[in-house]
């Protein structure tokens, strides 16, 4: 058993857009915990790749990419070898090469110790497609939250054009689909409910009330811990 097996972690997944986010960085403030936007790593890789013109299909060259990030988190911001990247991760084509990349065993492998290490005290939350099946299996709480489609395309239109970018809602409705395609459909971590995991459906629901669900469940499961 590994020495940080007694710091809590509530592990989050879904799918793009989901809201997990937001609701995972609120979750964390509001008891304390570290916070872990574990896509932000795969998007660091893929715009290291991008920058670099590392070829997308060299899993090898990707894999060494990852292992060598020299990113760091400040509050809100992300940092990639000192320059403020939190706004340029978030570009589209940045998403998508994440997803491509995110398929490669040797990738998500290189990214792996990397995750653990943001398990500290006083607790963790960490949110990603994987958090609860892969990476923190055994989790104090897991919970998967959903969106429908056209709900999750709504939000990622409003985030981009509040981020300055342009969006077009058809482009990003293909988009979103072709990624929640691939990243469940994966051969390796696929996105899907870890076991015992509660599904939230936040298709008709402000991110508050999505924050106080998951600290009721949360509240529950210490005391079953
Ligand atoms: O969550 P976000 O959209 O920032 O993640 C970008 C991409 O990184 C996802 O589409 C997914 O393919 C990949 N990812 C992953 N495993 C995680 C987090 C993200 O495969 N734990």
């Amino acid at each position: 058993m590994s020495a940080t097996h007694h710091i809590p972690v509530i592990a989050i997944d879904g799918p793009t857009a989901s809201g997990k986010g937001t609701v995972a960085h609120r979750v964390a403030l509001h008891l304390g915990f570290h916070y872990l936007d574990s896509g932000a790593l795969y998007r660091l890789t893929a715009l290291s790749a991008l920058r670099s013109g590392t070829e997308l299909g060299d899993e090898h060259a990707l894999a060494k990419l990852a292992a060598g990030l020299q990113c760091s988190f400040d509050g809100d911001k992300i940092l990639l070898s000192h320059e403020n990247v939190t706004d340029a991760i978030r570009a589209e084509e940045v998403g998508n090469t994440a997803s491509r990349i995110a398929a490669l065993p040797a990738v998500r492998q290189a990214l792996y110790g990397l995750q653990l290490r943001f398990r500290m005290p006083p607790g963790l939350v960490a949110d990603g497609r994987d958090m609860g099946t892969v990476i923190f299996p055994h989790a104090q709480l897991k919970v998967f939250l959903t969106a429908s489609v056209e709900a999750r395309a709504q939000r990622r239109y409003k985030q981009l054009i509040d981020k300055g970018f342009s969006a077009n809602m058809h482009d990003l409705l293909k988009d979103l689909m072709e990624r929640d395609a691939r990243d469940a459909n994966r051969a390796i971590a696929p996105l899907k409910p870890a076991e015992g995991a509660y599904l939230l459906d936040t298709s008709d629901m402000t991110a508050d009330r999505a924050v106080e669900q998951v600290l009721r469940w949360y509240a529950v499961a210490k005391k079953h811990a």
